[in-house]
């Protein structure tokens, strides 16, 4: 056998199948591309479901990938054993409808056993028992003997995940050695023992299964193999466990150095540990390359469920402070040379990830706590089931991820309340999607009552032009199809040719009329399922009728200027990476015809020279008047060509390559203008932050900037109006009038503290005597504790044996000042005697026995309190 890196397997498999005519394309994004039943990319062929079904057309017939996988399914076992990740690379060979179940075994054997080495009386085979195909091409073709091919049934040998294209399969498997067996006479694969262990599955996909659990022929058979990298190098490396692999045993390594520990490859804790890190920081560092971001939903949970075990698992073995984001460099540095990406976005990954991991450290404690109270709790009431509501609590509001809820709970021996958690979980859900619906309106897809399975597709001839011939094909009314609209109905048109362009890639629909003889109708936006566009319509006049012709006519004036400002997306998202960075990705965008909205992958604040040096570079772009040129091609030549297509967005085979001249290339089916000079101005309005890691440029382009400046003129020449001033001098006039607002403020505050000293005569002159002591009280309004402070020292200097008790009500809140005249000190004490005067008013506070201060609550019982004042001081006796 070849003792090969795992590096070289991998490029040793691909090498092989380019050698056989197969498309070599890089790994698919870990995010699912309109696929709704997955979370995340869990084989090499969950990308290509559309091109096995036969939905879109690949860019080849046979291709190659390493395709890197998430699978979560598992991850309580991770660490616990040998075979177990989070993460793996799934290196694939797939035939759409090319080669077939010959052709893959033959290469499959050839592969193994001529460039891997492996000998061959340790290899076995299984096949679906009833695939007497497979089975004579094992032994008749290759020349297996009998003894070594197994038949299983379904549960082993039929490969379905999920719903989509699933077949039967034949499996190869390595034999490790009786040492790893079970002893038994009938030990062979299939066996529950570590003796066998299977690492190609070939699955002859000739069905797809919907969600109803109904399987149905595939257009073509096709074929979809997987071999797990890692446990191949496992084999290849005659290791024991997929952490000692070479790639992988450099990132554990680094972890135990870390944790000055040594790792024994033993089921301690300890180890298990190294073995969650180990693992999860390899997901986590390819999650975050591509585009997900840690949150409380779908892929950013997973994201920050694994984050937050590896951190806290970090904690366990005794590492201090933050140290996933370093960890990812040793991932990155294992993996760059396959997955480049990493290297590109370094930067960008290590934040993401320092990030998360300190905002966790925060709310580690305070959730480790409260759990701990929650544990005393169960503790004390015999309990050993905790409440969903607390686990959730935890949760939501400390942001404690279930799973570490659980896993710390079950480290002490208690259990979690899961069906109790799951319905508070449900019932947020719920309360926020129906908060989502009403913010979208009015949730067309979900309730349609029509099938559209016979319609064509609607060819959309917007691009080339903005007016077209067209035929109703459907009109529809509140999800029901109809015959005929009327004058004020709202309907949904479907024709049978477009040139209105249906929102999708972040541009809206466009805007514009339909008519004929009989009717005048609005189209009021575009939207489109399947390729089958919407026209959601106002009939203005007349009335409209299946069948009919109409004139379909896109708004000129709307589209020409949602192009300018898509197309200034185009030079922004460029000019940003130029100014800012290679890591800065799209991470989405809002083309209006009003204005732009561009999310980017930034993680600092950008400075305004930064922003204004930006906005320069875009204008510069557009006053150079480059050819924008469009071009439709397939996705290979696109690639090829070095075009730059966005993050975790997949296409079909014919692509668009959207140039502006040498300057951007990008794959896009949105509208554009022929030239950057039609742009005109690119105006940037505002710049924040709206996700950790995610900034947002809003922006506008030509005719609005000239609006925009109009208003802006407008805003100026009215503020000259009132102050009397010119372009010249208005500032000036503004500084003036502040250092004259400033000045009338400070004599004005003179004044009222020159009047507050002038009724103090009134005050001290008439203290009521209590047992000797005088007791000088006052309700002020709006004047502030120093002011209060400054009137009692005055009044002390000039008294003798005298209690001041002042409150003041501020905006409807209550400050008390207490002084006492040192000749009273031992008398009486203004902390105390404070404290029960602001409790009269519900409020607290204290201070020393010569000068105390107290908030108050309650502005209608300040009477009261003043006059407690006298009350208490009664029972004191010199
Ligand atoms: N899709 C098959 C698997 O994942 C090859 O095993």
């Amino acid at each position: 056998m070849n003792k090969l890196g795992l590096n070289e397997i991998r490029q040793k498999f691909l090498d092989f199948f380019a050698s056989k005519d197969h498309y070599v394309r890089h790994s698919y994004s870990l995010i699912p591309e309109k696929d709704k039943s997955l979370l995340l990319i869990n084989a090499g062929m969950a990308p290509l479901k559309p091109y096995f079904m036969g939905i879109e057309t690949p860019p080849n017939k046979r291709m190659t990938t390493c395709q890197k996988c998430i699978r979560t399914g598992d991850i309580d076992n991770v660490g616990h054993t040998a075979r177990h990740g989070t993460f793996f690379e799934m290196l694939g060979n797939f035939s759409f409808g090319d080669y077939f179940k010959k052709e893959s075994i033959s290469w499959g054997w050839e592969f193994v056993t001529e460039h891997l080495n492996m000998p061959v009386d340790k290899l076995w085979i299984t096949i679906y028992e009833e695939d007497e195909e497979a089975y004579d091409i094992w032994k008749d073709h290759i020349g297996i003997a009998e003894n070594r091919i197994v038949r299983l049934g379904k549960a082993d040998n039929f490969w379905e995940i999920g719903v989509g294209p699933c077949g039967p399969c034949s499996e190869i498997y390595f034999d490790r050695g009786e040492k790893y067996g079970c002893n038994n006479n009938e030990c062979k694969p299939g066996c529950d023992c570590d003796r066998y262990v299977e690492f190609w599955n070939h699955v002859f996909t000739q069905y797809n299964k919907n969600e109803a659990g109904e399987y149905t022929p595939l257009p073509s058979p096709n074929i979809d193999t997987g071999m797990g990298l890692e446990r191949m190098a496992c084999i290849l490396q005659e290791v024991e466990s997929i952490f000692e692999v070479d790639t992988i045993s450099y990132i554990l390594n680094r972890i135990a150095s870390e944790a000055n520990v040594t790792y024994t490859s033993s089921n301690s804790s300890q180890d298990v540990s190294i073995r969650v890190i180990t693992d999860h920081i390899r997901s986590v560092t390819f999650l975050v390359c591509d585009g997900i971001l840690p949150s409380n939903e779908g892929r950013g949970y997973v994201l920050r469920r694994l984050l937050r075990r590896a951190a806290r698992h970090g904690k366990l073995i005794g590492i201090k402070g933050s140290f996933l984001a370093e960890l990812s460099k040793n991932v990155i540095e294992a993996s760059k040379d396959a997955y480049p990406e990493l290297e590109n976005r370094k930067d960008y990954i290590e934040k993401i990830i320092s990030i998360e991991e300190e905002r966790f450290q925060e709310t580690l404690e305070q959730g480790n706590t409260i759990l701990n109270e929650y544990m005393e709790e169960l503790n004390k009431s015999s309990k050993k089931i905790l409440s969903g509501e607390k686990a959730f609590k935890l949760y939501d509001t400390f942001g404690f991820p279930l799973e570490l809820t659980e896993e710390i709970l079950k480290e002490n021996n208690y259990t979690v309340n899961i069906e109790d958690f799951n319905l508070y979980m449900e019932n947020q859900k719920n309360m926020s999607r129906s908060a989502r619906k009403s913010e979208t309106g009015d949730g067309w897809e979900e309730g349609i009552n029509i099938d559209f399975d016979n319609l064509n597709k609607t060819i959309f001839t917007g691009y080339q032009q903005l007016t077209d011939e067209a035929q109703i094909l459907l009109i529809i009314e509140d999800n029901c199809e109809i015959d005929t609209a009327k004058e004020g109905q709202r309907v949904k048109i479907v024709l049978d040719k477009t040139p209105f362009y249906a929102e999708s890639g972040g541009q809206i629909g466009d805007k514009g009329s339909l008519s004929n003889d009989q009717c005048e109708v609005e189209v009021y936006s575009c939207d489109k399922s399947k390729d089958i566009y919407f026209h959601n319509c106002i009939i203005k006049k007349g009335s409209l009728k299946k069948d009919h012709k109409v004139s379909a006519e896109v708004d000129k004036i709307l589209r020409n200027a949602t192009s300018r400002n898509h197309t200034a997306t185009h030079i922004l998202h460029k000019v940003l990476k130029n100014v800012l960075g290679q890591h800065v990705e799209q991470a989405g965008s809002l083309v209006t015809d009003e204005r732009m909205r561009f999310d980017f992958t930034h993680f600092e604040n950008i400075s305004k020279d930064d922003l204004r040096n930006i906005e320069e570079k875009v204008n510069a772009i557009i006053s150079e008047s480059y050819n924008v040129i469009v071009e439709e091609t397939d996705l290979k030549k696109a690639m090829e060509k070095g075009v730059t297509a966005l993050f975790g967005e997949k296409y079909g085979s014919k692509v668009r390559i959207v140039e502006i001249d040498s300057f951007s290339m990008e794959l896009c089916g949105g509208t554009h203008v022929k030239d950057s000079g039609q742009i005109g101005v690119f105006k940037i309005l505002s710049e924040n932050g709206v996700a950790a890691g995610v900034r947002r440029i809003e922006a506008i382009t030509g005719q609005n900037v000239y609006r925009y400046l109009l208003q802006t003129d407008d805003l100026i020449n009215n503020i000259n109006l009132v102050l009397k001033s010119n372009a010249n001098n208005v500032i000036n006039k503004l500084e003036n009038l502040n250092d004259e607002y400033k000045n009338c403020k400070k004599e004005l505050e003179e004044l009222k503290k020159k009047d507050m000293i002038d009724s103090l005569d009134d005050i001290i002159s008439d203290p009521t005597n209590i047992n000797g002591i005088n007791l000088i009280k006052h309700k002020f309004y709006n004047t502030e504790i120093k002011d209060l402070r400054n009137i009692t020292d005055n009044i002390k200097s000039k008294s003798n044996k005298t209690v001041i008790v002042f409150a003041s009500v501020n905006d409807g809140k209550v400050i008390f000042l207490v002084a006492v005249t040192d000749d009273l000190l031992d008398t009486v004490h203004a902390g105390k005697l404070i404290k029960e005067i602001a409790a009269a008013t519900g409020g607290g506070g204290g201070g020393k026995a010569d000068m105390a201060q107290a908030g108050g609550k309650d502005p209608s019982k300040v009477e009261e309190a003043l006059a407690l004042s006298e009350e208490l001081l009664k029972n004191i006796t010199i």
